[in-house]
């Protein structure tokens, strides 16, 4: 689907200012550029921009706002197009901020284990950077290898990881943003604890890109694990593995990775990327356990404790023990590519859900009978220990979430079990343009008018984003 935003906001004057900003190579109208920066992984959902501008730093974004903000130009700001709730997606056309030139590593400060970087820089990139140096940055969304960092402060992401050490937020110290206005602010400092006022840098993370364009990042950095080891248990029921998840914690383990994948997109993910690993009949769901840490011996005895655990949860006898380093990482390659996976077999429509760790086995029958009863099939998998289920869903004649007023009931029925849990509608995805529509289920009026007031004290021409998360009335 592509739908063309308004035209004629960037006249040939606007156009030749920008031109003068960020440089003749860095301004493009054409077609295929258009077309490309229409969509994300959200679905197959495509609005074309009216033009793509690739800043190199803060103060040419800064310009380039006074711009927009002066006519009341949309503005859209992108990192790789790797999210999937459509924050990044230009649907009221306008210009389209890329911040992929803005690609370095600016400052690893080993001594107060603190990275600086700029937005652009991919993830895995820069976990690799800090690696080096025998330092840890743990958040690892399963995009890594090719999402930008920027975007993953845009959207609090989390990943594998996040159960054991936590998501993007708890990694952020301070902030350099370009506000709507064009003003450059830093919102903290580089500092491990801070009372000082409001907390705008907790208040820019995970606010998707409404509040303001993030061109530096200051991170606190962790010492590497030495060591982890890697299993996949085999469960004959779903639900079951759901129960196991939470009988993990209460036996006193910390996994550094507690994954759950359902059979139907372990299957399509391993034949996506040619695994060789063994899936065995009669089985429902598997679960991905990692442990990480200093001591091998101890991690060793943990997981054979953990394993002896998950049998009274009905787990199959056939577990792999993924120690070496290449079985790893092709089982974490499977992992990552489920998405992207499941959505090439037409699982084109994602849920983001999370519910409390022990409500997940509830959370799981709800999603199969509202499938029975609505018509749609759903594969779930996702970062169980944190009770974030990713849901994914097919349905004959429904390629997205929003034009089939069946599916859009459907999946408001879905939300309104999650709440009923104790849930809340995204994890690590954030509300972007397709689950916006939800909202009302998690917040009152107050709460929500709360958000559009704070969204128009950093933003009140409602350029930057406009649209995302909730409507501006
Ligand atoms: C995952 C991404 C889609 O968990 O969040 O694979
Ligand atoms: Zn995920």
């Amino acid at each position: 689907m592509a739908i063309v935003g308004e035209k004629g906001l960037i006249t040939a004057d606007r156009a030749e200012a920008f031109r003068k900003i960020v440089g003749d190579m860095h301004i493009l109208m054409d077609e295929e550029t258009l077309r490309h920066y229409g969509h994300d992984e959200t679905e197959h959902l495509c609005y074309l921009p009216e033009i793509v501008l690739k800043p190199r730093t803060a103060e040419e974004i800064s310009a380039i706002m006074r711009i927009c903000n002066q006519y009341r130009i949309p503005v859209t700001p992108r990192g790789a197009g790797t999210g999937l709730s459509g924050g990044a997606l230009p649907q009221l056309g306008g210009v389209l901020i890329s911040t992929e030139r803005m690609s370095s590593i600016l400052e690893i400060d080993e001594r107060n284990g603190q990275v600086t970087t700029e937005p652009g820089v991919i993830t895995e990139v820069l976990q690799d950077a800090v690696k080096e140096r025998g330092l840890f940055y743990p958040p690892d969304p399963s995009s890594r290898g090719s999402c930008f960092i920027g975007g993953n402060i845009a959207e609090n992401s989390g990943g594998p990881k996040a159960v054991k050490y936590g998501v993007v937020k708890d990694y952020v110290l301070n902030l350099q943003v370009v506000l709507p206005t064009g003003e450059i602010i830093w919102t903290g400092a580089n500092v491990l604890k801070n009372s000082t006022g409001y907390n705008l840098t907790q208040l820019v993370v995970g606010s998707e890109g409404t509040l303001g364009i993030v061109t530096k990042i200051v991170l606190k950095l962790l010492p590497l694990p030495k060591y982890d080891l890697l299993m996949l248990v085999p469960f004959r029921s779903l639900e079951r593995a759901g129960e196991a998840v939470s009988a993990i914690f209460r036996a006193g383990f910390m996994p550094s990775a507690l994954e759950l994948v359902e059979i139907d997109a372990l299957r399509i993910a391993s034949r996506h990327v040619d695994s060789v690993l063994p899936i065995h009949d009669g089985i429902e769901a598997h679960l991905i356990i990692e442990v990480d840490g200093n001591h091998p011996e101890s991690l060793q005895g943990e997981m054979e404790a953990i394993a002896g655990l998950l049998e009274e949860y009905g787990a199959g006898e056939d577990i792999l023990f993924a120690d070496d380093a290449v079985q790893k990482a092709e089982l974490w390659k499977v992992r990552r590519r489920v998405a992207e996976a499941v959505k090439i077999d037409g699982y084109t429509i994602e849920e983001d859900t999370v519910v409390p760790r022990a409500a997940l086995p509830a959370l799981i029958r709800g999603v199969k009978e509202l499938g029975r009863s609505y018509g749609f099939h759903a594969v779930c998998y996702g970062h169980a220990g944190d009770g974030n289920l990713h849901i994914r869903i097919k349905k004959e004649g429904s390629a997205n979430s929003q034009d089939d007023p069946a599916m859009v009931e459907s999946l408001r029925a879905l939300f309104v079990l999650v709440k009923e849990l104790g849930g809340t509608i995204s994890g690590e995805h954030g509300i972007g343009l397709v689950q916006k529509g939800y909202m009302d289920i998690m917040f009152g009026e107050v709460h929500l008018e709360l958000m559009r007031r704070i969204k128009r004290v950093f933003d009140p021409n409602n350029i930057l984003n406009a649209g995302k998360i909730f409507d501006q009335k």
